[in-house]
């Protein structure tokens, strides 16, 4: 994995104008608040979710071969950028966090380019053509971002006819932050996963900006909100995968149980479509 890299590489290509101090986030959903502390969580290369789970997930469904332009669209500080060029793509990440972005250019410039921009409005992007993907992703940024439709669209247009979109997110029929959890059932013996409330569109508060005020959000939607979104932008699904933990219990009366609810349960959902119009 080229991200295994530590500290500043290549020079930056390109010399972007949305370099330099005092720049805004390019949308009110930026992380630019919380890019210390993401960094810090998922860790320079990503979380073990990333690693085991969410990127060998995006990878496998966009099966980038040598030379192909790949756009990912809510890129972060860049956990991506370094699977994709080992395949030989060509990577350009997009964030609104012009922090997270960053911190992307100084650890992954041998990756690809990256650039500051509104996911809802890539076209403004001078450096982004429409129409000259052949692939792009949503890897964990798709949930964070609101409205869904320009979005989708935006990368839609970016797209080639023909070129995929893949969106890797935390599957919303399971896991509905704040609405959904693990029981246990003593008669059966097993731990089951109760879900409050799913088909209603909610905007879920994640974590706080501390003294700056304001709180970062997720956005919960039922899924066919995103295969019905897709399909009016031209994108139609031809693949989903259900992903779950990698985590396991190995002591305790409770472990098998656990784990059989840890592979049955899926963490992630991905879903590919194809520019179809
Ligand atoms: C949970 S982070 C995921 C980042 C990265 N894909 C990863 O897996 O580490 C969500 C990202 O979406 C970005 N984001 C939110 N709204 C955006 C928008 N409208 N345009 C571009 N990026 C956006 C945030 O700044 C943040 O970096």
């Amino acid at each position: 994995m080229g991200a295994g890299r530590r500290g500043p590489s290549a020079p930056r290509r390109g010399g972007y104008q949305d370099a330099g101090p005092g720049r805004r986030p390019a949308a009110n959903t930026s992380w630019d608040p919380l890019a210390e502390w993401y960094i810090g969580w998922v860790g320079e290369d990503g979380s073990k979710h990333h690693r085991l789970l969410a990127i060998p997930a995006v990878m496998d469904a966009l099966g980038v071969r040598p030379g192909e332009s790949i756009l990912d669209i809510g890129c972060g500080h860049g956990v991506l950028s370094g699977y994709v060029s080992k395949e030989g793509g060509k990577y350009t990440g997009v964030d609104a966090s012009p922090k997270l972005i960053d911190f992307a250019r100084n650890h992954h410039a041998r990756d690809g380019r990256f650039m500051v921009g509104d996911a809802g409005d890539l076209a403004a992007q001078k450096d982004l053509r429409p129409g000259s993907f052949d692939g792009a992703v949503f890897l964990l940024s798709i949930q964070d971002m609101e409205p869904m439709a320009p979005v989708l669209q935006s990368a839609a247009r970016m797209l080639k006819l023909g070129g995929r979109l893949v969106l890797l997110m935390t599957h919303p029929a399971f896991r509905v932050p704040r609405q959904s959890g693990w029981g246990w059932d003593e008669g059966r013996k097993l731990q089951f996963r109760r879900v409050d409330r799913y088909l209603t569109p909610l905007p879920v508060p994640l974590k706080s900006y501390g003294d700056r005020g304001g709180v970062s959000r997720s956005y919960h939607r039922p899924l066919q909100d995103y295969v019905n979104g897709l399909g009016a932008v031209g994108l139609a699904v031809d693949r989903m995968d259900e992903i779950p933990t990698w985590k396991t219990a190995e002591t305790g009366p409770k472990a098998n149980a656990v784990n059989t609810a840890n592979k049955e349960i899926p963490l992630f959902v991905g879903l590919r479509a194809v520019k179809i119009r």
